[in-house]
């Protein structure tokens, strides 16, 4: 309990005093939030770098799947610990700032201000290899989304509102390059692509050749704020992975988006519940399983 009202007190020390929430962290924040929603466990695993000469494999944060998260994001969680540690030394965990950082990038882009439960250490582990196994992809169907966010406790619910952070960032070519051009195999593009975005899109993409770091908005109606609009895009067949579509597309989870796409603070709600159980996934708490880093980057 005292630890408790220690960590309570460290964030308030955090949020209010530094204005960490507000100042530092809001430069380039809808590019920031993907390290949040894409993490393993919520232990802060994903920040560890691996080690040069390293020989029994690399950390998660040098994952191919991970390559394309922004610098910044690193850099913004990196400025926050470095003020905790000046206020209260090794008391905060990275996994927490990490925790409050997510919701603080949602708030700003114009979404819900959840709570954010507190007191999670940071992980012992950090291995690449663990990382594909808990990633979605975005050509995964509902079944493989429904059975992997079922494994970590999240149910149809949670899968469509948290994929309506889909709201805010953008995905590079490659991730739904196939649907405009060869949609399972059949040589044509994906027929559940409204005509005018598919054109658009492939302007973006071509087929073959095309600078890999173009990236296209996954709400291309709000691409900048936190709004519902992702589950309208999705019934005018605007939503940018076969992931997404297919939300729409399939009649468990048509229902929730329809739910979400017409009243936002339905919304709101649901993805601030869903926040919260996904914000206790993999959490350790205790010196057996977990640390608290002095430096994010490295296991101390
Ligand atoms: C449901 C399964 C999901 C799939 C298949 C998926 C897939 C992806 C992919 C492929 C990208 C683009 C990466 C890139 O090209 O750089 C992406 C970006 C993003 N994802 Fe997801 N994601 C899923 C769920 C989530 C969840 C649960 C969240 C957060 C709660 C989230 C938040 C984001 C954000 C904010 C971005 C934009 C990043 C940026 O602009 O740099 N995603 N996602």
């Amino acid at each position: 309990m005292k630890m408790r009202r220690i960590l309570e007190k460290a964030y308030h020390t955090l949020l209010a005093c530094t204005g960490i929430s507000s100042n530092q962290l809001k430069t380039d924040r809808d590019r920031q939030t993907d390290i949040l929603c894409g993490v393993v466990g919520c232990d802060a695993s994903v920040l560890i770098a691996s080690k040069p000469g390293n020989t029994s494999g690399l950390a998660e944060k040098d994952a191919h799947d991970n390559k394309n998260l922004p610098v910044e994001a690193f850099d913004s969680i990196k400025k926050a610990k470095a003020l905790v540690e000046n206020k209260c030394p090794g008391v905060v965990s990275c996994a927490d700032i990490l925790a409050i950082a997510a919701r603080d990038f949602v708030h700003l882009a114009g979404g819900p201000y959840y709570q954010v439960g507190k007191g999670r250490w940071d992980g012992r582990i950090s291995m690449a290899s663990r990382v594909s196994f808990n990633l979605p992809r975005a050509n995964s169907s509902v079944d493989e989304l429904l059975k992997l966010f079922g494994s970590k406790g999240l149910n149809l619910e949670d899968l469509v509102a948290l994929s309506g952070a889909h709201t805010i960032g953008f995905a590079h070519c490659e991730h739904f390059v196939s649907r405009l051009y060869d949609y399972r195999g059949t040589k044509k593009p994906d027929p559940y692509i409204e005509p005018r975005f598919l054109k658009a899109l492939q302007m973006s993409c071509p087929p073959f050749g095309g600078n890999v770091d173009v990236v296209a908005p996954f709400d291309v109606t709000t691409p900048f704020s936190f709004d519902h609009a992702y589950y309208g895009n999705l019934q005018a067949k605007m939503g940018l992975l076969a992931t997404d579509q297919a939300l729409f597309l399939d009649p468990r989870t048509r229902p929730i988006v329809v739910e979400l796409g017409k009243d936002k603070q339905r919304f709101f709600q649901a993805f601030s519940a869903a926040m919260e159980k996904m914000g206790s996934i993999g959490v350790k708490r205790g010196r057996k399983h977990g640390e608290i880093r002095k430096d994010c980057s490295v296991h101390s």
